[in-house]
């Protein structure tokens, strides 16, 4: 196929809650019809084997063009938030920015710092995807995960701990950093920012969403939160709901500057939300 003597190539790492896979399987074959429909490539569905409930798929895009518009599509952001309510995602190779297969292969995402081009997305739109939280009806995860940290945590902890470091909290002292990963793979950061009003202070999540839309991203994973502190800082109610609206049902990791760390998902934290659909 030509798609793949260009290499365009995704690779992507789906490990499916518990009892889901039947709906993630249904979920895949939707995205497969989309694809073909609208001539955006192929994508293949690998079951590892060894891990139950982990698949990788194998996106092979038509071309570059067909890959930016695929990412642009509201019916891909719309299966891509449904998929991120049962799933979690690890980008593991973006072909489409990078054409050679040799720098493909050493793409390191920590690295990957510029904005996706995906554009178009009408947030209120009825099927856009934000509110998807909604269509799980119980969480299965229930109360925050202690990790140990998985390597993918780390790097975008270790992210938040250097965005932490640029916080501006001469008032408070009190500094937190953020990371936000995009659907894409690519992190954005953020820092607490305080002022001589103390009320236009604006919090280290704020600024990392906030930065990651200006920049054209609109499906989001998960969003790293340290400060300083041996009990971890969870996001104020504020945050809460600009990441509810933005970034929907997102995971939540948690930490400080040791090795503390824990994992939530928003619509826990926020349990009753208000947002667009509501209006
Ligand atoms: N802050 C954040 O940046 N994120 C949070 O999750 C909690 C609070 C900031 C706001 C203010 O600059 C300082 O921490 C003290 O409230």
């Amino acid at each position: 196929m030509a798609a793949s003597i260009e290499g365009r190539l995704s690779v992507a790492m789906i490990e499916v809650s518990g009892g889901e896979d039947d709906a993630f399987l249904a979920i895949a074959r939707e995205f497969s019809v989309v694809m073909a429909r609208k001539s955006y490539g192929r994508t293949d569905i690998v079951r590892d084997e060894s891990s139950p409930s982990t698949f990788y798929a194998v996106r092979h895009w038509a071309s570059a063009k067909a890959a930016e518009a695929c990412h642009a599509d509201p019916e891909i952001h719309a299966l891509t938030a449904r998929l991120y309510d049962i799933a979690r995602v690890t980008h593991i190779v973006n072909g489409v920015r990078r054409t050679d297969p040799m720098r493909l292969m050493l793409d390191d995402r920590r690295a990957r710092v510029d904005p996706d081009r995906r554009s178009g997305f009408d947030r209120r739109m009825k099927d856009a995807g934000r509110a998807e939280g909604d269509r799980r009806h119980h969480d299965r995860r229930l109360g925050p995960r202690r990790m140990r940290g998985r390597s993918e945590d780390l790097d975008l902890v270790a992210a938040a701990r250097r965005a932490r470091e640029n916080a501006d909290a001469r008032f408070s002292n009190f500094k937190v950093g953020a990371a936000l990963e995009a659907a894409d793979g690519t992190v954005i950061t953020g820092c607490n920012i305080e002022n001589a009003t103390y009320g236009l202070t604006i919090c280290a999540e704020r600024v990392a969403m906030f930065k990651a839309i200006s920049e054209g991203h609109r499906v989001f994973t998960r969003i790293a939160i340290v400060a300083d502190t041996p009990t971890l800082t969870p996001p104020c109610g504020a945050c809460r709901q600009i990441l509810w609206e933005f970034g929907g049902n997102l995971e939540i990791v948690l930490a400080n500057l040791t090795e503390e760390q824990a994992s939530h998902r928003l619509k826990t934290l926020l349990p009753l939300p208000f947002d667009a659909r509501l209006l």
